[in-house]
């Protein structure tokens, strides 16, 4: 029996709007590398081959990225892709999957794809949405297959500390703990990436979609534990990731100057944003470890779909939070752009309320 899942609405409405400022899909706003768009541009002619199926040489890269060996990867269309393919692989019909909320809304919509029986936990914005370790294990029990983290978690923005991620997989051998770090690279903490051989049970989700800029080429990968690597790989659609998507991301990769770059404008101005947007009355903004703030706005009077309205006639887009399993319509998420575009961010903001 097929089961039908609803799509879920994502922060990728801007192709909606005609010359917008996207605040909305926490994108890096240099967009892509300058050497990058010029390596696909050079390599177009490769459209017409059949891409490498086992991403050889960008697995090779992303080993060196990450300081790990090509063994421990798998490269998927998009992270996104990888999501699907590790609950096809690893959920049988009936296995608990524990997912804390509000988070990326992809993880529950596949569980629920391959008959995961799914319990969420509620992070506490009275406690800046701080996962809450004990709570995750009280409700691990003999079935729970899969755990699914994201740190910096999306939408609230936290990072979860490597003593807590450590301590959920010690203590639960026998359950995979999928930590999504789709965001890591905005954050100060590195990745996890190197605790997978030491942890078989850890799987981590890495995407190029939002540092990197390659929301479109769609490149994310998989690191985890090599015999679980194997049994991704063996299950994954062939020639999954295109040509110029893997040219590019390799080339990305090797642009230390555009890594370097972004970090530096992402560490400047997210202080400068999240102290201006703090000083507005009613906005209540959560502090955060990656390139975007939740924001609740319920003392402004303006509900999130409102806010978001009057905003895109501004010219401006963001994310309306009200279907984020576990918020409602005071929240909404912003990300940081240039000053330039933050500057007229805040200014519309004064303005509408
Ligand atoms: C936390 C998180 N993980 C994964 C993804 C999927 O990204 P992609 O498939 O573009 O790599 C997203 C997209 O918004 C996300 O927010």
């Amino acid at each position: 029996m097929k089961i039908k899942i609803k799509m879920t609405t994502h922060g990728d409405d801007a192709r909606k709007y005609k010359n917008v400022m996207d605040f909305a899909s926490n994108l890096n706003p240099y967009g892509v590398s300058k050497k990058t768009l010029q390596a696909v541009t050079n390599n177009l002619n490769k459209i017409s081959q059949y891409p490498d199926s086992d991403c050889t040489e960008l697995r090779k890269e992303l080993a060196r990225y990450n300081n790990i060996n090509p063994e421990n990867i798998i490269a998927g269309n998009g992270s996104a892709e990888i999501i699907r393919l590790f609950c096809e692989v690893f959920l049988n019909r009936g296995d608990g999957v524990l997912i804390t909320v509000p988070s990326f809304s992809e993880y529950g919509a596949n569980a629920k794809l391959f008959g995961g029986k799914i319990e969420y936990v509620g992070l506490n914005p009275y406690d800046n949405f701080k996962i809450g370790v004990d709570e995750i294990l009280n409700k691990v029990n003999n079935n729970t297959r899969i755990i699914f983290l994201c740190s910096p978690n999306n939408p609230t923005g936290k990072l979860i500390s490597k003593e807590d991620v450590q301590k959920i997989v010690k203590e639960n051998p026998q359950t995979h703990i999928f930590l999504d770090e789709a965001f890591i690279e905005f954050s100060k903490q590195n990745s996890l990436a190197e605790e997978v051989e030491k942890y078989k049970n850890l799987f981590i989700l890495r995407s190029m979609t939002k540092f990197f800029g390659l929301a479109g080429l769609r490149v994310g990968y998989g690191i985890g534990n090599k015999n679980l690597i194997k049994r991704l790989s063996d299950l994954k659609l062939v020639w999954n990731v295109n040509s110029l998507a893997q040219i590019a991301a390799i080339e990305s990769l090797k642009d230390e100057e555009y890594i370097r770059d972004s970090k530096d404008l992402m560490g400047g101005e997210k202080q400068n944003l999240f102290k201006k947007l703090s000083v507005i009355p009613g906005i209540r903004i959560y502090p955060s470890d990656a390139n975007f703030f939740l924001i609740n706005i319920k003392d402004t009077g303006l509900r999130s779909h409102e806010m978001k309205m009057k905003l895109l006639e501004r010219g401006i887009l963001i994310r309306d939070c009200s279907n984020f399993r576990g918020l409602n319509e005071n929240y909404v998420r912003i990300c940081v752009r240039t000053r330039e575009d933050n500057e007229k961010l805040i200014n519309a903001i004064k303005e509408i309320i």
